[in-house]
C-alpha cells in the first residue's frame, strides 16, 4: 500500500492516543514491529501560536522510522497553519486529521467527532489543509456520530473527493465512545466505496482478532490502539501471521524486560520525574494479568522514585525466576 511516498508492507500501525504514543513508546511499538506509528493528537490551534508544549509533542527519534503526525481543531485556517508548520518540520511521512475523538472537551468545539456532524465544516478543513499541506493528508473518523446518524460511507466518499490520500475508520459511534463492539461491517461498506487506501480500525486486541478484520474488511492496513497498552508484540505476531512464519509467545520474563527497556528509555529522555508519573499506566498494562502483581501495580501508583520503581520490577522479575 501507498500514502504517498510512505510505503508499507508490515500494514499494521500504532493507532493515535492522547497521554499514551508518545516518542519512548513508539519507539517500544516500532522495536516490536508497528508499522507507521502516530503521535497523539495536536492541537492545531496551540502549534500556530508556537505553543511550547504543543511542540514538545512533536519530538521524534530515528529509531521510529516513519511518523504521522495526527492533528485536530476546527477553524480551517489554523488547522492549514499547522500543516504548514508540520510539513516544514520534515520529521513526519503524513498529516492525519481527528474526525473522530468522542471527548466532550472536544466535541463541543465542533471538533473530533462532532465534525461528522457538519460535513461542510469538515470538508472545508480538509480542503485547507490539502492546500497547505506537503505531506499526503490522511483523515481519521467513526462510523457517525450516533446510530440515527450513520454516515460512515458518505463521508469516506466526499473525503475522498476532497483529496485526502487515505482514510481510517474507527467502526464506533461517537456515541458508543470505545464501549460495545466495533462494527468491521461498516468498514467492509467504506473500503468496498472509495478507490483511495482504507485503514482498519477497532477491536484488534489478538491474532485471530487480525486474522478476521483482514478476512472480513480487505481493508488496505490494519491500526491497534488498546491492544498494544502493555502489548506491543501484537504487532510482531501478526506480522508473523501475516507472513505464514511461526508465531513467538512472550513470557511475563520477556515482558518485564521491555518493560524495563521503556521505562529507561522514558527517563532518558523525559527525566525522573515524568517517568514516574507518566509511565505508571504503562506499567499496570504490562503487569496485567501476571501471577501476584496487583499488589505491585498498587505500589507504583504511590511511589515517587524511579529508582525504586526499577527495583521493584528486578525483583518481581527475579520471583519469577525462581517460580519457573
Ligand atoms: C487512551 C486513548 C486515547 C486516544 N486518543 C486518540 C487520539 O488522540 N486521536 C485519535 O484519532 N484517536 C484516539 N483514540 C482512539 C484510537 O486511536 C482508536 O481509534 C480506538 O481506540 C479504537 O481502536 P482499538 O479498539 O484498537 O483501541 C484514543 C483511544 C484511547 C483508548
Amino acid at each position: 500500500m501507498k500514502i504517498g511516498n510512505f510505503v508499507t508492507q508490515g500494514e499494521t500501525f500504532l493507532a493515535p492516543m492522547a497521554g499514551v504514543t508518545d516518542f519512548p513508546f513508539r519507539v517500544i511499538c516500532k522495536k516490536y514491529g508497528a508499522s507507521l506509528l502516530y503521535t497523539e493528537m495536536i492541537n492545531a490551534k496551540a502549534l500556530s501560536y508556537g505553543d511550547d508544549n504543543t511542540f514538545s509533542m512533536l519530538e521524534v527519534k530515528p529509531e521510529e522510522g516513519d511518523v504521522a503526525v495526527q492533528i485536530f481543531g476546527h477553524e480551517p485556517e489554523y488547522m492549514a497553519e499547522a500543516a504548514s508548520i508540520l510539513s516544514d518540520l520534515g520529521r513526519f511521512k503524513i498529516i492525519d486529521i481527528n474526525m473522530g475523538c468522542p471527548a466532550p472537551k472536544i466535541t463541543k468545539n465542533n471538533e473530533g467527532s462532532a465534525l461528522m456532524k457538519d460535513p461542510k465544516l469538515a470538508f472545508s478543513i480538509i480542503d485547507s489543509v490539502k492546500k497547505t499541506s506537503k505531506l499526503p493528508v490522511t483523515v481519521k473518523f467513526r462510523k457517525g456520530w450516533d446510530e440515527n446518524s450513520i454516515n460512515a460511507v458518505e463521508f469516506a466518499l466526499n473525503a475522498e473527493a476532497a483529496g485526502v490520500d487515505c482514510i481510517t475508520i474507527h467502526g464506533r459511534t461517537r456515541e458508543q465512545y470505545y464501549s460495545g463492539k466495533a462494527d468491521w461491517d461498516i468498514i467492509e461498506k467504506v473500503k468496498k466505496s472509495v478507490k483511495i487506501p482504507v485503514i482498519a480500525n477497532g477491536d484488534i486486541f489478538s491474532i485471530e482478532d487480525a486474522s478476521s478484520i483482514i478476512k472480513k474488511t480487505g481493508a488496505d492496513a490494519y491500526m491497534i490502539g488498546r491492544g498494544s497498552q502493555g502489548n506491543p508484540f501484537i504487532f510482531s505476531q501478526i506480522k508473523d501471521f501475516m507472513g505464514g512464519n511461526e508465531i513467538k509467545e512472550v513470557s511475563d520474563i520477556e515482558k518485564i524486560d521491555v518493560m524495563l527497556e521503556h521505562y529507561n528509555l522514558s527517563i532518558k529522555y523525559k527525566g525522573e520525574d515524568k517517568t514516574v508519573r507518566e509511565m505508571r499506566k504503562h506499567l499496570g498494562w504490562y503487569l496485567k494479568g501476571m501471577y501476584g502483581s496487583a499488589k505491585m501495580r498498587d505500589d507504583i501508583n504511590h511511589i515517587n522514585s524511579a529508582d525504586e520503581v526499577k527495583q521493584m520490577m528486578r525483583d518481581y522479575r527475579a520471583s519469577l525466576t525462581q517460580n519457573d
